[in-house]
Formats: structure tokens, C-alpha cells, sequence
């Protein structure tokens, strides 16, 4: 697996040391409004797990599944939701925890959608920014972000190629042989 990497770009430690960061400034900012926190699957999943733990305040969690990519590397801009969250989150102060915004797509779609079912607030937190890739006409921004990367493909701490590198305890950038086959 680690052979298919070209370069480590944020190490397990830089990670955790923002992922800690942010979950004490978000906690801060939601004190006292028992936030919901959800978790886009799978991408999210080691950041929003990271994130919480470092969040010493009351809040729920719940959780959505939409399809992206497959196999390829680019966003259709279509949405499709595979698992809808389990509980309503009328009047709540929704959290989206995304693993990366790219063309900003999903998370526009998704924040819309949420924002129809009468929540009192939603705001995005991803750990990635790809700000120059944001498709023409999405003016959606991370109202909480990890770090900034540039336009490269990057695998690892829950983001996939094809479901795979999950797993990585850090992220790193995909040899291009890998996907160009
Ligand atoms: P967007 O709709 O284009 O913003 O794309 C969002 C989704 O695309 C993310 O949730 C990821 O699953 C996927 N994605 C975008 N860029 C990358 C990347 O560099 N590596 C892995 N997945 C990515
Ligand atoms: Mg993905």
C-alpha cells in the first residue's frame, strides 16, 4: 500500500495536532448548544472520530452516506444519498464534518438539503480545502477547515482511491501511474 504513494503531504502528527486545534475551537464556538455532528461517510469517518474526541462538550452525532466519485477522480456534481441520517435535526445546530471540498458540489448540496429540514444553523468543518478546484458558480467555504491543499489527488486518514487507503494513518499523494492506468 505505502509503495503507491509518491509523497507524504500532512503527517500523523501534524494531523492530530490540527484535528485536536480544531475540535477545542469548534467546541468553544458550540458550547451549551448540544450540536448535531454529522459525519459524511466514509471519507470523514478517522477525522470526525479524531475531531469529536477532542470536543468536551455535549453534542450528538449522527450520520449520512452519498456516493462521489467511484472510480474516478472528479466530482459528476450529482448527489446521490445512500444513508440518510437516523434522527431529525429540526432546530438544531447542524456541524457537517466532510473529509475534503473540492468543486463543492457535495457539500452545497448537502448543506441546502439539511437547511430544508429546519435546522437552526449548519456550518461546514472539512479537514481538507482544495480551494482551487471549486467549480464555477459554488461559492460554498469551509466555515472550518484543517489545512489547505493544492490540486493533487490525495489518499489516506479515511479519503480512498476506489475504496482503497482508507486506512493510511496519514495523507499522502497517489502515484499517478495508479489512477491513469
Ligand atoms: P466535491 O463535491 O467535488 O467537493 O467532492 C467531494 C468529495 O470528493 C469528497 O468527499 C471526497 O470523497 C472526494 N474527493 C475530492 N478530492 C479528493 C481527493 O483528492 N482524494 C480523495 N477523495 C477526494
Ligand atoms: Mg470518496
Amino acid at each position: 500500500m505505502e509503495n503507491d504513494i509518491a509523497k507524504v503531504l500532512l503527517s500523523e502528527e501534524q494531523i492530530q495536532a490540527r484535528v485536536h486545534e480544531m475540535g477545542r475551537q469548534i467546541a468553544w464556538d458550540y458550547r451549551g448548544k448540544n450540536p448535531v455532528m454529522v459525519c459524511i461517510l466514509k471519507g470523514a469517518i478517522m477525522f470526525y472520530t479524531d475531531l469529536l474526541r477532542a470536543m468536551p462538550i455535549q453534542l450528538s452525532m449522527d450520520f449520512m452516506a452519498v456516493s462521489s466519485y467511484g472510480k474516478r477522480t472528479k466530482s459528476s456534481g450529482e448527489v446521490e444519498i445512500r444513508k440518510d441520517l437516523s434522527n431529525s435535526i429540526e432546530n438544531r445546530h447542524v456541524v457537517i464534518v466532510e473529509d475534503i471540498i473540492d468543486s463543492g458540489f457535495t457539500l452545497t448540496y448537502l448543506s441546502r438539503m439539511l437547511a430544508a429540514r429546519g435546522a437552526s444553523s449548519i456550518k461546514i468543518c472539512t479537514l481538507l480545502d482544495k480551494p482551487s478546484r471549486r467549480a464555477p458558480g459554488i461559492t460554498l467555504k469551509s466555515d472550518y477547515y484543517g489545512f489547505e491543499v493544492p490540486d493533487e489527488f490525495v489518499v489516506g486518514y479515511g479519503l480512498d482511491y476506489n475504496e482503497a487507503y482508507r486506512n493510511l494513518p496519514y495523507i499522502g499523494v497517489l502515484k499517478s501511474e495508479i489512477y491513469e492506468k
